[in-house]
């Protein structure tokens, strides 16, 4: 066992926090109440690799390891946890699934860009009536023979008014079940396809969360991914890559507040002394550190495991699980270790408490993780 990160891995997380102190934190406070999408920090990220880090180079990709990811993602999550779902969301989920089951062609034509930041994508799964439940898709795709007619309604969909690419999961086949399902490449602008109105939220706000709408869409049988009746399983193996981000977005969350209590306790004074000197918030501080080391070992296990080719459904269904809960329980800590100006928006730590809930909710819900991982438990 080795501990310790390689050159490589510091030199990468090294340049994420050094964008995210120096790109992301200046406006964050006004994007986050202002619900701005972060257009052009968007672009940077995408000229710095941050887009397509686990992508192969010869489709325009950064060609690093999943330990890179996560560790870019602790980074931008601790500052700007809008930012990190735009590039969680757009690596994990849509990348890696067009890279890891898309055919050549749809590598081609649409990988490449998504690699580089030309285009943003968005993975449509959930439905009004099919969240956490998700094998009841309402929405369908009828075989025209040389195209899919897609109807129905997507919601809360990240990047959904900004994404040029959207992975569509829908029922072909009801009779089938989840083996009726595909998953579908569609394109903004296609006749049919409109994007609704922008969520407001209580977190996350400056990314972009919307309600999609598909009417009659034309989608051509090409943009099919894998072989028909594949896209249940498509969405889950994807998801499960797309936990390991999340959980490393709850983890970034989690050590941004916990660095910014820490600072404060060293800095404000109480009863003649700087208030880290007084047991309360020294305990505090020790709970705070040990529980995000804990779950930064459940999310470095499950970027290792997915490195190694190892089966990693429940390792990052762990990982999603505890640090989610960290995140929630030490932002509140740390707005706590700030006392009044903890309410204060300028502070930053009521804004990482808001922004944790989400990773307790999105990419599968806590109680889906603890299905995911009762399962793993019973098979073994
Ligand atoms: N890999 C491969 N196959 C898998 C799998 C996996 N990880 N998990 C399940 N399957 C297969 C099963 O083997 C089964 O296939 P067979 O019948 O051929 O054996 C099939 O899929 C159905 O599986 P289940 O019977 O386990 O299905 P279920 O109805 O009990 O649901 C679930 C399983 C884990 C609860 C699943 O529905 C689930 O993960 N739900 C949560 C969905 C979710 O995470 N949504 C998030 C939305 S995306 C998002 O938030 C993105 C964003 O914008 C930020």
């Amino acid at each position: 066992m080795d501990f310790n990160l390689t050159e490589e891995h510091l030199m990468i997380r090294d340049a994420a926090r050094d964008f995210a102190q120096t790109e992301l934190l200046p406006g964050v406070i006004e994007r986050d109440e202002k619900q701005v999408f972060p257009d052009e920090l968007v672009k940077k990220m995408g000229e710095l690799g941050f887009l397509g880090i686990m992508v192969d180079p010869k489709y325009g990709g950064s060609g690093m390891d999943t330990i890179s990811y996560v560790l870019i993602m602790e980074e931008l999550s601790k500052i700007d946890a809008s930012a990190s779902v735009i590039v969680s969301v757009n690596n994990s989920l849509v990348c890696y699934g067009i890279e890891k089951y898309g055919n050549e062609e749809q590598k081609q034509k649409y990988l490449t860009k998504l690699a580089t930041g030309e285009y943003l994508g968005a993975f449509c799964l959930s439905e009004p009536e099919a969240g956490s439940d998700a094998t009841s898709q309402r929405t369908t795709a009828i075989d025209m023979g040389d195209h899919y007619l897609l109807n129905g309604t997507k919601n809360w969909i990240t990047n959904g008014g900004r994404s040029d690419v959207y992975l569509v999961i829908a029922q072909t086949d009801r009779e089938k079940g989840h083996r009726g399902i595909n998953a579908f490449i569609v394109e903004k602008g296609m006749p049919g396809f409109d994007i609704g109105p922008k969520e407001d939220k209580l977190g996350i706000r400056g990314s972009d969360t919307h309600t999609l709408q598909f009417n009659d869409v034309k989608v051509p049988k090409e943009n099919r991914i894998g072989e028909d009746g594949f896209g249940f399983k498509f969405a889950m193996k994807t998801l499960s890559g797309g936990r390991i981000g999340i959980a490393s977005q709850a983890l970034g969350i989690a050590s941004g507040a916990y660095e910014l209590a820490l600072k404060y306790s060293k800095e404000r004074k109480a009863f003649g002394t700087e208030i880290c000197n007084h047991q309360a918030i020294a305990f505090k501080l020790a709970d705070m550190a040990t529980e995000i080391e804990a779950a930064r070992l459940l999310v470095m296990r499950s970027a290792y495991d997915k490195d190694q080719g190892n089966n990693y459904d429940m390792s990052s269904a762990m990982a999603k699980l505890y640090a989610s809960k960290v995140a929630m329980e030490q932002t509140v800590e740390a707005v706590q270790i700030h006392g009044g100006n903890g309410f204060v928006k300028e502070y930053h730590v009521e804004r990482l408490m808001r922004d944790a809930k989400i990773t307790q909710i999105y990419e599968g819900t806590s109680e889906i993780q603890k299905i995911v991982i009762s399962r793993g438990v019973l098979r073994d």
